[in-house]
């Protein structure tokens, strides 16, 4: 019985298709850079499974770029290791927004720091580990270093995570839809709290220098008033907005601004990074300044908050749990097919691939005369403009 088994094995690892099977095994490796997004977990689970059900390993790295300087910490990625992930926020790799090997931060014993290149250390650990590809789950700054991987020789492909929206190539990254559904969320309950108070309540989101989050979740929301980067608007426009609504008896306001909105002939307000070797300026603070212009300008009781990073927590919603599980499975069917320096993308309805070179060339921004901002100005909604 044994023998006979053991006899038909060998028949079978002597068959063409066997051999064809073992030939095509690969063993890849993946990692989620910069700032965390709801879908992380579901494309870590969508491209486990898509490679473990090719007969492939895959492996884990962790924070970013960092795991393939120091490998210790490099996980073997498993169907038990990923079951049910997809739902979960954050990443169970561990990310990070300072790790581009490229510009590495390296600090002596006396605390003075200066940037090197260790990108060869990285490609070295990358092939003496045996890999053959790696998928880089990031935004832009995280596909740029792939991109740059890739010049080096090493096969990479990029998927595109952000909830700002702002990657260029693909119609949406994942993250985006939850932010919005947060955001939006958050919009609707302060109405009755605005209401409550004849109060203008001035509600930050997110976004970076892009209006998507702000737009998006501001039409749905029923705001007054909405301020984004592609727009500089000019607070007279907006109180003047406010008092035309106080006059038709409307005597609260939703007054949402983002991060990255800018005063006509001003600029961004910047708050400081208190860490060393920070590449990015972290934006923050327009809606306090709008709120106390507004606040002194139309005498009305005015109230601001920030929703920070409760926009990146949680869950993701089904489609950003569906999209991050077809943007993973399609990485690794580009693998498969040999596919590289490429960045998955959505053509709706279809995934599709996009040169990252192509990808990072465009810096997606609102359109001014988008279908999105007529539709806001047709319900009333002021730009400030
Ligand atoms: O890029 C995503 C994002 O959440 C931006 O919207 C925001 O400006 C930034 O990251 C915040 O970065 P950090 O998590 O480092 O504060």
């Amino acid at each position: 019985m044994i023998e006979r088994a053991a006899g038909r094995g060998n028949v079978l690892q002597n068959s063409a298709h066997w051999r064809l099977v073992m030939s095509q095994r690969k063993k890849i490796c993946i990692n989620t850079g910069g700032g965390d997004a709801p879908g992380l977990n579901a494309v870590i689970e969508a491209v486990t499974m898509a490679a473990y059900n090719r007969g492939w390993e895959v492996y884990g790295i962790k924070s970013g770029y960092t795991g393939l300087l120091n490998t210790e910490e490099i996980i073997h990625l498993t169907p038990d290791k990923v079951d049910g992930i997809a739902s979960i926020g954050g990443t169970i790799l561990g990310s990070t927004n300072k790790g581009n090997p490229f510009m590495m931060p390296v600090c002596n014993v006396a605390g003075e720091c200066e940037q090197r290149d260790l990108s060869d250390k990285v490609l070295a650990n990358f092939r003496r580990l045996g890999f053959d590809a790696l998928v880089a789950v990031g935004g832009d700054g995280s596909l740029d270093i792939a991109h740059r991987f890739a010049a080096k020789g090493m096969p990479v492909i990029g998927v595109p995570k952000t909830i700002d929206n702002d990657i260029g190539g693909t119609v949406i990254s994942f993250g985006f839809d939850t932010a919005v559904s947060i955001a939006t969320e958050a919009i609707d309950r302060l109405h009755s709290t605005a209401r409550s108070h004849d109060r203008v309540m001035v509600v930050e989101v997110m976004g970076r220098n892009a209006g998507f989050i702000a737009i998006n979740s501001g039409i749905s929301g029923n705001a007054d008033v909405i301020l984004i980067p592609e727009i500089p608007f000019d607070i007279n426009n907006v109180c003047e907005k406010l008092m035309e609504n106080e006059l038709r008896g409307h005597k609260y306001a939703i007054v949402v601004v983002a991060e990255g909105a800018v005063p006509m002939g001003g600029d961004v307000i910047t708050k400081r990074d208190p860490e060393l070797g920070r590449q990015h300026v972290i934006l923050g603070g327009m809606a306090e300044h709008v709120a106390k212009e507004i606040s002194l300008r139309t005498g009305k009781d005015t109230r601001s908050m920030v929703l920070g990073h409760l926009q990146r927590g949680g869950s993701p919603t089904t489609f950003d749990r569906l999209l991050s599980l077809r943007f993973g499975a399609a990485a690794v069917r580009a693998i498969e097919e040999g596919k590289f320096d490429m960045m998955v993308a959505l053509r709706s309805p279809e995934i599709v691939l996009v040169p990252l070179e192509e990808a990072l060339s465009i810096q997606k921004r609102v359109l001014i005369n988008s279908d999105t901002v007529l539709t806001g100005r047709d319900l009333g909604i002021c730009f400030g403009d």
